[in-house]
């Protein structure tokens, strides 16, 4: 059966009460989240370049970035029920595809690493926690539930529900569990996969 899409607003809502215990009313919510805001304007932004006119939607985002400091490309695809936290010095960019109930903290960066063309950006799945400064450079994929830490650095792809940190990110928990021989077989294919993915 086909998944109900739910509206931007309702999604907007749930889940900043869901994951922000100082959000008291759903009205507080609407005037006062600069992520609420800046994902509310992306929808404009995004149908404006997706009906071709993209100095319009460029210059229309670029308004939203001086008010909330959020900058996302008008291009990137958003799903509803992201969760967008303080937001200030949040970068992202035209590729980029984020999935529902993704958490993006201040200071993150979906960009790319200045090397690729066509699809330069992340592509974040359902659930994933990327933590404050941290920087996601290049089509990597960032599996669903995963975690990245505050102020890592990931240039390869994250498996789904681990938790990496560090520059460059490595992983340090998978499901929740320090499994030494788990995490060191994760990492070798990462690495493999990685250095296949940079010698073409
Ligand atoms: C990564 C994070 C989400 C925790 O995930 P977790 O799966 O619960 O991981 P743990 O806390 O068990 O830490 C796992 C290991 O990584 C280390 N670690 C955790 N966060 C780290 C970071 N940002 N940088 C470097 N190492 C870190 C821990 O010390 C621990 O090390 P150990 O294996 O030697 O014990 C959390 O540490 C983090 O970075 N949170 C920031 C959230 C944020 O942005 N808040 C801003 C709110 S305004």
């Amino acid at each position: 059966m086909k998944e109900k899409k739910k509206g931007f607003w309702r999604e907007a809502i749930r889940v900043t009460q869901e994951n922000d215990p100082a959000a008291r009313t759903a009205f507080e919510v609407v005037l006062t989240y600069p992520g609420v805001k800046a994902l509310a304007a992306h929808k404009l932004s995004h149908w404006l370049w997706n009906h071709g006119f993209k100095l319009l939607a460029r210059m229309h985002s670029q308004f939203w970035r001086f008010w909330t400091q959020i900058e996302i490309h008008p291009g990137a695809k958003i799903a509803n029920g992201v969760f967008i936290d303080h937001g200030s010095g949040l970068v992202i960019g035209e590729t980029a595809l984020v999935e529902t109930d993704v958490k993006l903290y201040h200071g993150v960066t979906l960009g790319g690493t200045g090397k690729d063309k066509g699809k330069r950006h992340p592509q974040v799945h359902r659930g994933a926690l990327i933590s404050a400064h941290a920087q996601l450079l290049g089509p990597i994929e960032i599996g669903a539930n995963s975690k990245v830490g505050a102020g890592a650095v990931v240039v390869a792809d994250v498996p789904e529900d681990v938790t990496v940190v560090g520059v460059p990110a490595k992983v340090v928990r998978v499901h929740g569990q320090k499994d030494e021989q788990t995490i060191l077989n994760l990492e070798e294919r990462r690495e493999a996969s990685y250095h296949s993915s940079h010698s073409k």
